[in-house]
C-alpha cells in the first residue's frame, strides 16, 4: 500500500476531523483508498462510520483537513462543482432513500436526467440495471410496496446507473434479513467487479469475515491500525 503512487488513490484524507458542536465526531484521520478497492468502513455505533461517508459525498464538510475524491478538494470545490462530485458517486443508504411518491423506473431514471443524459440513451440504460438487481419486473410500482431487500436493490440501481467510479453505501444490509442481505453483498461485489471503488460502512462483522477485503476501523472518531495479519478479523 505505501509504494503504490499516488494518482492511484481514489480517495485521500489529511489529518481530517469534523466536529458538530462540542463533539468531534472524527479526529484527524488520515487515509488512502485504492482506485477499485473495496473497504469496510467499521466499528462500535458512534464511532464517525456515517460522517467518514457523508464527508466524502460532502453530506457534511469536514471542520479541518483535507478530502480529495477523484481528484476534487472537497475543502475547495464550489456548491456549483457539487454536482460534478455526486456524479462520480453512487450512494447507497441503510433506509434506501427513495422517493415513495416516483415510480422505481423514476427513482432510477432521475439520477440520468439530473446529470444531463439524453432521454434516448435514458430507458436503456434504467431497464438494464433493473434487470441487474432483478427489479425490471416492478419499474412501475410505487416503492412504498416493496419489501426492505426490493428497496435496496433499487437503491442499488440508482447508485449503478451512472456507471459511478465510486460506490458508497452506509450500513446497506442494517434493516435487510440476511438472505436480503447476501443479495445485496454480491450486487456490490459485481459493481467492485465492473472496476468502482466500493466504500461500504458496516457493523455486520459476519458479512466482513466472509469478504477478504481491507477493513478501516474506527473507534471514537479515531483509525484504529489492525496487525497486518489479523487486517480480515476487524
Ligand atoms: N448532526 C450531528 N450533530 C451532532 N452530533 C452528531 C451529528 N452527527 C453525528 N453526530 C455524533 O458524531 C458521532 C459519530 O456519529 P456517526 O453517525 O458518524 O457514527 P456511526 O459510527 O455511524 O454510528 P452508528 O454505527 O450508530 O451508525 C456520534 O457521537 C454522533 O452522536
Ligand atoms: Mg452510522
Amino acid at each position: 500500500m505505501i509504494s503504490m503512487p499516488e494518482e492511484k488513490f481514489i480517495i485521500r484524507l489529511f489529518n481530517v476531523s469534523k466536529q458538530y458542536g462540542k463533539k468531534e465526531a472524527l479526529k484527524d484521520l488520515s487515509l488512502n483508498i485504492a482506485e477499485n478497492e473495496f473497504v469496510f468502513v467499521t466499528g462500535p455505533s458512534g464511532a464517525g462510520k456515517s460522517t467518514m461517508i457523508k464527508l466524502l459525498y460532502r453530506g457534511e464538510t469536514a471542520s479541518s483537513g483535507d478530502i480529495i475524491v477523484d481528484g476534487l478538494n472537497l475543502a475547495r470545490i464550489s456548491r456549483k462543482q457539487i454536482p460534478a462530485l455526486r456524479r462520480r458517486l453512487g450512494v447507497i443508504f441503510q433506509d434506501f432513500k427513495l422517493i415513495p411518491t416516483r415510480t422505481v423506473y423514476h427513482n432510477v431514471s432521475l439520477v440520468l436526467e439530473v446529470a444531463g443524459r439524453k432521454p434516448g440513451e435514458i430507458r436503456p440504460l434504467v431497464m438494464e440495471a433493473l434487470e441487474y438487481v432483478g427489479i425490471d419486473d416492478r419499474a412501475d410500482e410505487l416503492p412504498p410496496v416493496l419489501s426492505g431487500g426490493e428497496k435496496q436493490r433499487v437503491a442499488v440501481a440508482r447508485a449503478m446507473v451512472g456507471a459511478p467510479r465510486i460506490v458508497l453505501a452506509d450500513e446497506p444490509t442494517g434493516s435487510l434479513d440476511p438472505d436480503s442481505a447476501a443479495r445485496i453483498f454480491s450486487l456490490l461485489e459485481a459493481v467492485h467487479r465492473s472496476g468502482a471503488t466500493v466504500i461500504v460502512a458496516t457493523h455486520d462483522q459476519e458479512m466482513i469475515r466472509r469478504h477478504a477485503v481491507r477493513v478501516i476501523r474506527l473507534e471514537n472518531g479515531r483509525l484504529v491500525m489492525p496487525a497486518q495479519q489479523d487486517e480480515r478479523l476487524w
